[in-house]
């Protein structure tokens, strides 16, 4: 069941120089992950005196700041991932974006920056999209996660050196058609454990979604590489123990008795909205989902023991990826049991369904976009 329509009141402006057909069918076969672009970008400027103005669809194309822009020196950023799915019969849908649109809210009040509407972000979705609907791949099979990637982000483009909130912001969709995240597909990903360092501290912007928090997190996805791992594990910053996120992507942990934990929420994780929905199809598959705490013992003692026998990592971009090991400077964790990855692919599977319209949408998260 879609959610409520939003009317478009984007002014476009169409590229004169649009992607051939040949070209972007070459593209879309193997798009691989976020380095191609479509033909345009939906964009909104809001200032200060005169709130969010000039919706516009417009050419893709490098942005033009002043050198002084506040982004450049404080980092006042936001964004988002979303996606966009092509269905069996041509229309284009997305998966609960009322979700991100609150969550891009709450990362704007963290940053202080203004908030946008549910109409004016998941309207630039639309926008864009009837712009650019044939940059959506057909995915070839069930299993097929090709997508349009969708990246809307919020700058602080004001010249003005002084350290404040900025008074001029400008608000961007770009798009980028994607496969799997990971070279690997759905193989399992080796996951570095982080000792140095920390992705947030309580109080911090850890729940945001904010640039700054993916730049803290490269130094150690810098280690994670030299050491043949694909992500970094980070633990709690006050007593590092307490398992928390990936940098980009939640973690779930599958016990033998049925039970599917992932990491309570706190101001240092952030909340996914493939997370939210996993918790939610693990009931219908019979698990029983727990968020609470879980630390680094209980990961190395559960999986010697048995007792654990799944860790899959979920998000937007990820989708749902299963964990192979655990390696630190000190260890490696392997689990014992297991193995097979079942539980991580039967959620995959009924996310995706769910996502390309094989099932049905009984819990009325999708919307249509073209
Ligand atoms: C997403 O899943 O949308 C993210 O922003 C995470 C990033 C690793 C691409």
């Amino acid at each position: 069941m879609p959610t409520a329509s939003f009317d478009t009141h984007f002014e476009a402006l169409p590229s004169n120089q649009p992607t051939g057909d040949e070209i972007r069918d070459e593209i879309l076969k193997n798009p691989g992950f976020g380095k191609h672009f479509t033909d345009h970008m939906a964009h909104i400027r809001w200032t200060v005196d005169a709130d969010w103005h000039g919706h516009q669809v417009r050419p893709y194309g490098p942005l033009t700041l002043d050198p002084a822009a506040s982004v450049l020196h404080y980092g006042q950023e936001i964004f988002e991932g979303i996606k966009a799915y092509r269905h069996a019969d041509g229309s284009i849908w997305t998966f609960r974006p009322e979700k991100n649109a609150e969550r891009f809210r709450r990362s704007a009040r963290r940053l202080a920056l203004p908030e946008l509407s549910d109409e004016d972000f998941i309207g630039s979705l639309k926008a864009l999209l009837a712009q650019d609907h044939s940059w959506v791949p057909t995915p070839a099979s069930a299993s097929d996660e090709c997508s349009l990637y969708l990246r809307p982000f919020m700058i602080a483009s004001e010249a003005f050196l002084g350290v404040r909130p900025a008074h001029e912001v400008d608000y961007y969709v770009i798009a980028s058609p994607a496969a799997a995240y990971f070279k690997g597909g759905i193989e399992p990903v080796s996951i570095w454990l982080s000792s140095h360092y920390k992705r947030a501290a309580p109080g911090g912007t850890g729940f945001a979604k904010c640039g700054g928090n993916y730049a803290a997190s490269l130094a150690a996805q810098k280690e994670a590489a030299a050491n043949d791992c694909s992500q970094v594990a980070f633990l709690d910053a006050a007593e590092n123990k307490w398992i928390e996120e990936l940098g980009g992507m939640n973690l779930f942990f599958v016990f033998k008795d049925g039970r599917l934990v992932t990491p309570r929420l706190t101001d240092t994780i952030l909340e996914g909205v493939t997370r939210n929905s996993v918790l939610t199809l693990a009931k219908d598959e019979g698990l029983t989902p727990e968020e609470r705490p879980i630390s680094i013992d209980e990961w190395r003692e559960g999986a010697a023991s048995g007792e654990i026998t799944e860790v899959f990592a979920c998000g937007t971009a990820a989708v749902i990826t299963p964990v192979g090991e655990l390696v630190s400077e000190e260890e490696r964790i392997r689990l014992t049991a297991g193995g097979n990855n079942e539980v991580a692919k039967r959620i995959r599977t009924k996310l995706l369904d769910l996502q390309y319209g094989r099932s049905e949408d009984k819990y009325g998260w999708l919307t249509q976009l073209a």
